[in-house]
């Protein structure tokens, strides 16, 4: 069923949603009544996505969520061609090559606080900008199981999660009165983009470390759902961890 912007009732963007988990929760989120801001660095895995949400309002915009002048222009995209914006789902993220802490460099840092970090700082303040004048919406933001446990090879992306699970916690305490609830969903691995740069030796052991072995986007997408509709409405400052029973142990 498709729907036309007059029928809009609920406003998301998606960073990241060009990539593998941000492409397969914004066609999770397409549902009649939902318009779609979808962001990233990549304009020609932007124009795929959205040319696979037919019947569904869509605007693409080119955006490095390191650039907070950047997020506040998507922000205002959502605002101004939909008119508000009731669910942010902050998901781009790097990895840097395997290294342990001696081998890694400055710019492996930079790169991942930058993004990792800074780009969810950058589109949970937009957001609330903006859900704090509509009296409220939902913030969701993609961590990582490396947020939550230690991952050998990975300090940046590691402790970057970490910060994201942390921030999240914060930002759901500060805005509640408002009746923004912020939470993140921490996904064990699945095959995408990013995990395609990880070594196939490494994937191997760690997919032997998933009792359900890997997931797939998909197996993710729900849980996204789940935190953008009312069904969540007393969910707040969660980390809902979705990864296949790795962090079980
Ligand atoms: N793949 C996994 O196993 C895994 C596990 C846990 C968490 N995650 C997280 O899931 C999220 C999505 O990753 P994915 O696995 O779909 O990888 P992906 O590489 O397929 O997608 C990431 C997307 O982010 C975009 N991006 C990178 N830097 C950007 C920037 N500065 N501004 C805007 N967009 C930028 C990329 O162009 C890409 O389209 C990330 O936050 C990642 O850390 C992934």
């Amino acid at each position: 069923m498709s729907s036309s912007i007059s029928e809009v009732t609920r406003v998301v963007l998606v960073t990241g949603a060009a990539g593998g988990l941000g492409a397969a929760v914004a066609r999770r989120l397409a549902e009649p009544g939902t318009a779609l801001v979808l962001c990233d660095l990549d304009p020609a895995g932007l124009e795929t996505v959205a040319g696979s949400l037919d019947g569904t309002p869509v605007r693409t915009q080119v955006v490095d969520v390191g650039d907070a002048a950047q997020v506040d222009a998507a922000v205002a995209t959502a605002v101004e061609e939909f008119g508000g914006l009731h669910v942010m789902v902050n998901n781009a993220g790097v990895i840097a090559p395997n290294a342990r802490l001696h081998n890694l460099t400055a710019a492996d840092w930079d790169l991942q606080l930058r993004v990792n970090l800074m780009g969810v700082v950058h589109g949970t303040t937009a957001a609330i900008r903006v859900m704090r004048k509509a009296g409220g919406g939902s913030i969701i933001n993609t961590a990582s199981v490396a947020g939550l446990t230690a991952w050998a090879y990975a300090a940046p992306y590691c402790a970057t999660k970490a910060a994201v699970v942390h921030l999240t916690k914060v930002a759901a305490v500060e805005y509640a009165k408002e009746r923004i609830r912020v939470n993140c969903v921490c996904p064990g691995t699945f095959e995408s983009g990013m995990s395609a740069k990880i070594p196939r030796e490494a994937m191997a052991a760690m997919e032997a470390k998933h009792p359900l072995g890997f997931g797939t986007p998909e197996d993710l997408a729900g849980a996204f759902a789940y935190l953008a509709g009312d069904e969540s409405r007393w969910t707040t400052g969660a980390a809902i961890v979705v990864d296949g029973g790795y962090a079980a142990p």
